[in-house]
């Protein structure tokens, strides 16, 4: 949550800066903001999108080769132009933009108070902010960067930070601990960035900051220390990204963009993984681990919203064909309670942006008792694929819209190819079923692209259940993690409250919502729960409650039974839900354009969510 760029160099930083807020955005966009050190210092700052802010500071002094800038997700105050960072200490001399949350900023605020500091904001920043300079003033001995580690030494909490120190004109200091900082190294110039993306039509050589580090960037020179005021050894990495433009293309939305780029982003998933004589499954990222992995007692798969909805459907597979035991948790439970795990247990970390903080505390969690640990993520060197024992990149590409898409097919992509390559290396499956489901797999992209051509039917059916307070998804076996996330979906981007329930749940307390108001979407493609979830079926038009289905094309039993059907192609089970969810995310993206929301950037939302 929150975005941080900063450049230092020789070109113009206020295009930069304004253009890798645009690629953050994603990470929030209550405010913008961006300071500028060029001779004097100018900050501007505006409730809003980065588009509000690049209207307001075009027309004023923006020049300068040394900036910082920052989209907000507001933890502390509300969004208003005041809370927006980058936040400027009360003597001028520091300017800081921050991700993260300062926990003990209230009793650090008090100190200061005493020390005669006046707050203009609600935010914990802004004390931060003020103690940098408090630390900064004790002695003329004292530059910049050692008052940042004094200050960052009584910080509890997390933070990436940029700042910059008016009396220095020529450097930056970032930090981090927690929240993500990365940093392009040109030619006399210095990127800083919470993710590679703004970074990589500059440079590809990369430096990740890791917890507890302190970078000090001059036009010159780049040197890293850590709170303890030790040097720490730069480990410059290259960045292995294409990105293109920031760029919706034909389409009105990142999201729709996102939705319609499925079949093309599971072909990459499984490019050069699945091949085409369907023997071997190469998950290159994982070869040298897996004798350890194949013999794993028990798995445990760990997420977040989509991503947790993704493990679900691998906890079915790899029960089903490499017969592993395995639990799916939340992060942000599995991180509090006290889980029993140990050197036996493998531990798969899900995470699109690799940074959520509840899923990073759960890894080193599970480091820490010995289990061996996986990640299964999308944004190349991101904090989960660089903490991890070894893991698979989704390759789906960067995900812009806040609901997740593309990302969520990426790893059920994954997933399938892991459960399948476990059930071969671990002899529970024979060749010929795993010859059928890898080649099932591989069908996938073809008939995913014939479900895209079914949007204007998709469309009608979203004209017709716009309005509905409530909805509630159903669906059973693999298709029950689908319901959740088409449920998800629904209500991130349309603010329609929707509950996913597996469809044998039904009578157990939903059944009570159904009415002839409630729309209830049933994910029943042809499977070998299919007469049981039309019976589930009967039971809500009984009800008078108007039934959604998903089904196998040619169903006409469905086609009689329920008030809308969006056909899907038939496949095996195990792969149906990589095809079953593409209608689903349609009819919310439609749903929430018919209800005038703001598909790609939801309220209150925010894709990378670094705090707690
Ligand atoms: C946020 C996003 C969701 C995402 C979840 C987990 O809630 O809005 O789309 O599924 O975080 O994110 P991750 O990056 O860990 O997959």
């Amino acid at each position: 949550m929150c975005g941080i760029v900063g450049y230092i160099g020789k070109k113009e930083a206020f295009p930069i800066i304004i253009k890798g807020l645009k690629w953050l955005e994603y990470r929030g966009y209550d405010s913008a903001g961006v300071a500028l050190l060029n001779g004097s210092l100018e900050v501007y700052k505006k409730k809003g999108k980065v588009i509000d802010l690049e209207e307001f500071a075009s027309e004023k002094n923006n020049g300068g080769s040394l900036g910082i800038g920052h989209t907000r997700w507001a933890t502390h105050g509300e969004p208003n132009d005041e809370n927006a960072h980058p936040h400027v200490s009360m003597e001028g001399m520091f300017t800081l933009v921050h991700n993260g949350i300062i926990e003990n900023y209230a009793e650090l605020k008090e100190d200061l108070i005493k020390h005669g500091y006046r707050f203009n904001s609600e935010t914990d920043t802004e004390v931060l902010a003020n103690l940098v300079e408090y630390f900064y003033k004790q002695s003329s001995e004292i530059n910049s960067e050692t008052a940042v580690q004094l200050a960052l030494s009584k910080v509890v909490g997390a933070y990436g930070i940029a700042v910059l120190c008016s009396e220095e004109k020529d450097k930056m200091v970032v930090a981090r601990k927690g929240s993500p900082l990365v940093v392009g190294l040109g030619n006399k110039e210095y990127f800083v960035a919470s993710d590679a993306a703004p970074i990589a039509e500059f440079t590809s050589q990369v430096v990740y900051l890791n917890d507890e580090d302190i970078a000090v960037i001059t036009r010159n020179s780049f040197t890293l220390k850590n709170v303890q005021n030790t040097p720490v050894s730069l480990k410059i990495s290259n960045l292995d990204l294409e990105i293109g433009e920031l760029d919706k293309g034909e389409y009105e939305h990142f999201m729709l963009k996102e939705i319609y780029e499925q079949p093309k982003t599971i072909e990459e998933t499984f490019r050069g993984r699945l091949r085409h004589d369907q023997s071997e499954i190469v998950l290159g990222g994982l070869i040298n681990i897996f004798p350890k992995i194949e013999k794993a007692e028990r798995i445990i798969i760990i997420g977040c919203g989509t991503s947790w909805h993704a493990a679900l459907i691998g906890e079915y597979m790899l029960e089903e064909y490499a017969q592993i035991p395995v639990e799916v948790e939340y992060a942000s439970e599995f991180r509090y309670r006290k889980p029993v795990l140990g050197e036996n247990d493998v531990v798969i970390l899900i995470s699109q942006s690799g940074e959520t903080a509840d899923t990073l505390a759960a890894l080193e969690l599970a480091k820490s008792k010995g289990a061996t640990v996986l990640g299964i993520c999308n944004v190349v060197g991101s904090t989960l694929a660089r903490e991890t024992d070894a893991g698979v990149y989704t390759h789906a590409g960067i995900e812009i819209g806040v609901a997740s898409t593309k990302a969520f097919t990426a790893q059920v992509t994954v997933l399938t190819m892991f459960a399948l390559k476990m059930a071969k290396a671990r002899k529970k499956i024979d060749t010929e079923e795993y010859q059928m489901l890898v080649k099932e797999l591989s069908e996938i992209p073809e008939k995913g692209r014939l479900i895209l051509e079914n949007n204007e039917n998709i469309k009608t059916i979203a004209e017709k259940y716009k309005d509905a307070i409530n909805a509630l998804y159903l669906g059973r076996g693999y298709l029950f993690p689908v319901a959740l996330e088409g449920a998800l979906k629904l209500k991130e981007i349309s603010y329609i409250h929707a509950e996913g329930y597996a469809a044998g749940e039904m009578k157990h307390g939903p059944i009570a919502l159904v009415d002839d108001n409630l729309p209830v979407v049933v994910v029943a493609p042809k499977d070998d729960y299919y007469e049981k979830i039309v019976s589930n079926i009967q039971e809500v038009k009984a009800r008078k409650g108007n039934v959604i289905a998903i089904v196998t094309e040619g169903d006409v039993v469905l086609k009689e039974m329920a008030n809308d059907i969006i056909e899907i192609p038939d496949s095996h089970p195990a792969v149906a839900p990589l095809l079953s969810v593409i209608p689903l995310q349609m009819l919310a993206y439609h749903i929430a354009l018919m209800r005038g929301c703001n598909v790609d950037q939801p309220r209150n939302l925010a894709k990378s969510v670094t705090v707690e």
